[in-house]
């Protein structure tokens, strides 16, 4: 079952696909991408991820050269070419290969790579024992709604929580609580679910809206409102939503135990109401 490439029009094995090194998007960073989870074969929230492809990609002004149809037939291709049931796609478009210069080329092709590998899922005991999180100063640019492949001071962070013994780092901006390197952030205070409202600080993240409406459907308030740093390490209960994590409890922010226990009811309701729109 090997791991897919598709590199500007064709279809590889990935260890066999390149571009080259005066693409924009190795330069500059000047692309945008997507990760989408495959489950049983079939992408996961396909058009909510396409839609915010293409949102990335117009507000930064990078062409996108396919039709809906036409990502559809390719992703789709690429993950039964894969084999793999369980797997994650990974969608980049960057401005394209032209000579180093800060001013946008025009009349230069977008790159496009879409590669398919296997999901190895986080380990199932996190999800039963919860996580520790840790907070970092949000240095990041004022757009972070563009889901732009300039990835460094995410990559920074995500090695300071490891470096610190965390899994994930919490993005703090001027005192208020704005997503992870790789994740949004909800807490739960008297069973209320509260997630910071979408804006150009944070991803709308696709797993973020769906875990609001599974929640809501569970009978739970939700609330989409600012959240302190205060409020996160002192909130009954905090969890990380994402493609990659789905719901994943935390149980300790910077070393601080969060209510009695982890996952907490809100928490294990949302995990479990998750699973069951994936089955
Ligand atoms: N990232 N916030 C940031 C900064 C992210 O990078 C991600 C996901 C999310 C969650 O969004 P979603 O629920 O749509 O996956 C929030 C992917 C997984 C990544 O960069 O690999």
């Amino acid at each position: 079952m090997p791991d897919i490439a598709f590199v500007n029009d064709a279809f590889l094995p990935l260890s066999e696909a390149r571009v080259s090194v005066e693409d924009r998007g190795f330069q500059f960073g000047d692309g945008v991408y997507e990760l989408i989870r495959v489950y049983a074969g079939r992408p996961f929230r396909f058009t909510e991820h396409l839609d915010r492809l293409e949102q990335s990609a117009r507000s930064v002004a990078i062409p996108v050269p396919y039709t809906r149809e036409r990502w559809t037939a390719l992703v789709s291709e690429a993950v039964s070419r894969s084999a793999y049931p369980e797997a994650k796609v990974y969608i980049q478009i960057t401005r394209g290969a032209a000579p180093r210069d800060h001013v946008l080329a025009s009349h230069v092709p977008p790159t496009v790579v879409i590669t398919v590998r296997a999901l190895v899922p986080p380990d199932p005991a996190l999800y039963a024992s919860g996580v520790d999180v840790v907070t970092v100063p949000d240095i990041r640019w004022a757009r972070c709604n563009v889901k732009s492949v300039s990835l460094l001071a995410n990559v920074l962070a995500k090695q300071q929580a490891r470096d610190r013994g965390a899994v994930e780092a919490i993005f703090v901006r001027d005192g208020y609580v704005v997503e992870g390197t790789t994740s949004n952030v909800a807490v739960v205070r008297d069973r209320v679910l509260i997630t910071p409202p979408e804006g150009p600080l944070l991803l709308s993240g696709v797993t973020r809206k769906v875990v609001l409406t599974v929640a809501q459907q569970g009978g739970v308030a939700v609330k989409e409102e600012p959240v302190t740093e205060a409020d996160l390490c002192t909130s009954d209960e905090v969890l990380l939503t994402g493609t990659t994590i789905e719901v994943l409890p935390v149980a300790r922010v910077n070393g601080r135990q969060i209510g009695a226990r982890a996952p907490g009811p809100v928490t294990s309701l949302v995990m479990d109401r998750f699973k069951r729109i994936l089955a």
